[in-house]
């Protein structure tokens, strides 16, 4: 009921004019949707999840997603540490924990990092639900809209997608097949300098990187951490897969040369992704603000995911277990190799990537990987196209493809299946000169399980 003699609201409360009428007419609260905070605007779905039900339907082979492939844990021996975990420490496992996380966790992480030549402090270790949220409260703590975060181009997606919802204007700095290009940097950082404008920092993916699938070089290493220490740019170095190399060989960690470094990590791919238990190391003086940040998120990380994971770190050969899951990627990795190499048009390139989970591929001109999505999954396979990993729209002519999950068999097939959908929008081209271009929007797309 509307009362004359009662404002409905006061007039300084940012409520549009048409809800605000709405209302009136009603006598209801409007439309919901006319009072997301601005900041929501740059928020959008995947494409592959707009496609959704028909890309989880069995018979497509599914390219697009970044699942790991659990099917080699252990689960019998885990069941078992569940059990254990609840008879005998449940009263602290389903309890509310500490902000910053386990300690006896805490201390872990700082052994698994040690693979990578970091020297970490449990007191600097900040336990989060996954590296996203990392990300997520890491752009909460430093980033006011506006501000310039810089980006390899193509990034990852759930990190552009932490980007844009804290409004960041993300600058993209190229990679070669060594990963990001020091110079290229170096011209990005002068050319904002002149503008005035310091990066708030340099989000970056050494290892394996998601979604191009190149490792930064060793002798890049330090370079790329001179250029940003002489333009006063702080690193947040993301790195989910650096333990993941076919070739055994396990990169230094850019923290492992500098305690500046933010350095992010997760349980995701080495052991397991819907435990959601990742964590960020950070430098004495980002610590407590990050905590404060992460209380007001989540109160406290889940203490049974955390102290499942410190059982399963203390009575597993987690080593093991990582060559096993490596061996497992590396097989399939061959095969799709071994696919592209078959099957592809010409015109078509790759890089061949030495871990992780993703191959990076250039299509030939004229032909628009997000046009021709639907068309994929009608003929039954299923990609994560380029333009999600960028910020700015480019990234038309390349899409992701993941051999993480399907089988080497139903990578075969999946990418057979592209290669005819390939060979016919090449047909197009020719007679068109070019494929139809995609009507939906391009930039960064919300992170989900089916493209992160
Ligand atoms: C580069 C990168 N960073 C962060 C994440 C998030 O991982 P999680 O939140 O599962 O730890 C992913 C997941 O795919 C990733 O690829």
């Amino acid at each position: 009921m509307t009362s004359p003699d009662r404002p409905q609201q006061p007039t300084d409360l940012p409520v549009t004019a048409a809800a605000a009428a709405a209302a009136r007419t009603t006598g209801r609260a409007g439309n919901p949707t006319e009072r997301f905070a601005t900041r929501t605007g740059g928020m959008t779905a995947s494409e592959i999840r707009a496609l959704f039900a028909v890309a989880s339907r069995p018979e497509v082979v599914s390219l697009a997603g970044g699942m790991p492939n659990l099917a080699a844990l252990p689960l019998q021996s885990l069941s078992g540490e569940v059990a254990e975990l609840v008879a005998q420490d449940g009263l602290t496992a389903l309890q509310y924990g500490s902000a910053q996380g386990v300690p006896e966790l805490r201390e872990q992480i700082c052994d698994v990092m040690a693979e990578e030549g970091v020297e970490g402090d449990p007191n600097d270790v900040v336990v989060t639900v996954g590296s996203q949220m990392a990300l997520d409260l890491l752009t909460r703590i430093f980033v006011d809209p506006g501000d310039v975060v810089i980006a390899e181009g193509p990034s990852y997606v759930g990190a552009l997608g932490s980007f844009a919802a804290y409004q960041a204007r993300v600058v993209h700095v190229a990679m070669d097949e060594h990963g990001l290009v020091p110079e290229l940097l170096t011209d990005a950082l002068r050319s904002l300098a002149a503008q005035g404008i310091t990066p708030k920092f340099l989000y970056t993916i050494p290892n394996f990187h998601n979604p191009a699938g190149v490792t930064l070089s060793i002798e890049r290493r330090p370079r790329i951490l001179d250029i940003c220490r002489e333009y006063g740019v702080m690193v947040v170095e993301d790195n989910p897969y650096g333990l993941l190399g076919f070739s055994g060989e396990v990169y230094p960690s850019l923290r492992s040369y500098d305690s500046d470094v933010i350095y992010l990590g997760s349980f995701s791919k080495t052991f397991a992704s819907g435990l959601r238990v990742g964590w960020a190391l950070v430098p004495p003086l980002v610590r407590d603000r990050l905590v404060l940040a992460a209380e007001s998120a989540t109160l406290c990380p889940p203490s049974f995911t955390q102290m499942l994971v410190s059982r399963y770190l203390a009575h597993h050969d987690w080593r093991s277990q990582v060559k096993t899951f490596t061996e497992n990627y590396r097989e399939r990795r061959d095969a799709m190799l071994a696919a592209l190499e078959t099957y592809l048009p010409e015109g078509c390139s790759w890089n061949v990537p030495d871990g992780g989970f993703f191959v990076w591929l250039t299509v030939p001109e004229g032909v628009d990987t997000k046009a021709m999505l639907p068309r994929a999954v009608t003929a039954r396979v299923a990609y994560a196209s380029g333009t999600g990993f960028y910020a700015d729209g480019f990234g038309s002519r390349q899409l992701r493809l993941s051999f993480c999950y399907p089988t080497p068999e139903r990578i075969t097939e999946g990418v057979r299946r592209l290669a005819a959908v390939l060979e016919a929008e090449l047909d197009v081209v020719r007679t068109f000169g070019t494929s139809a271009r995609s009507e939906l929007g391009r930039g960064p797309q919300s992170p989900s399980p089916d493209t992160n």
